[in-house]
């Protein structure tokens, strides 16, 4: 079973005075679901939106609204992230003391449940939720900011997980310092969601769609597609 190729622009490398204009430009651009990382400045050393932010943007575009909680406790929060209009709302496996309820309360919303795995969090750590996950998001960088280089160490957990995960209908995304380069790596490891910010956002406007192409290009043809 192939899991489609999709790309996910992170809007945390957007220009935030004019939000609602960047996720209407990178929809257009192509973007396959907008990334969306929340920082609470304890789980990880940033801080930057919450679900009242994710709200003020969700008029401005109908894509799957791809919400990356990097906060701890995500328990108390999960129904405000799902009312403001998230589609996946993905919890880090130390985000909480009971992983497995986390995801199910997700589920429960009706929302799309995911998990994430810092780089030093094995892929064992999430064998026992594969029936409750519909995305398994492995981060190439540690997370809190972006423009960070990119972990070539992911890549055996990428092939840990696409083996564990093998005839489910989980998608596995990878995010942190993706380009065309990197992107390769991570298709060739087993990932089929890429997550990039820096490399969609740099030059402007009127580059992000020349800016997704590059890395769906790169990406197609390393699942040997036609790009
Ligand atoms: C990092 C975030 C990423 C970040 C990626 O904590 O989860 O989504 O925005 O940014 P780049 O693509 O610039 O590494
Ligand atoms: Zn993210």
């Amino acid at each position: 079973m192939t899991r489609p190729l999709l790309i996910a622009p992170s809007m945390l490398a957007s220009d935030f005075s004019k939000l609602g204009e960047e996720v209407r430009a990178v929809d257009t651009a192509g973007a396959d679901w907008i990334h969306l990382d929340v920082m609470d400045g304890h789980f990880v050393p940033n801080i930057s939106f919450g679900p009242d932010i994710i709200k003020a943007m969700r008029p401005h575009s109908k894509k799957i609204f791809d919400v990356h909680l990097m906060i701890a406790p995500c328990d108390p929060h999960l129904e405000a992230f799902a009312k403001a209009g998230s589609d996946i709302i993905t919890v880090h496996v130390e985000a909480g003391p009971h992983l497995h309820r986390s995801l199910q309360a997700i589920r429960a919303m009706g929302k799309k449940a995911g998990v994430s795995l810092n780089p030093a969090t094995p892929a064992e750590t999430v064998a026992h939720v594969l029936d409750t996950v519909d995305l398994i998001l492995v981060m190439s960088v540690n997370p809190g900011f972006g423009g960070q280089a990119y972990l070539p160490l992911v890549e055996e957990k990428i092939a840990q997980l696409k083996a564990m995960t093998a005839g489910r209908p989980i998608d596995i995304e990878v995010d942190g310092g993706i380009t065309a380069q990197t992107a390769t790596r991570v298709i060739a490891a087993g990932a089929n969601v890429l997550v990039a910010g820096s490399a969609v956002f740099k030059g402007g406007v009127s580059t992000y769609a020349s800016n997704i192409s590059a890395i769906r290009n790169a990406a197609s043809l390393a699942r040997g597609e036609a790009a």
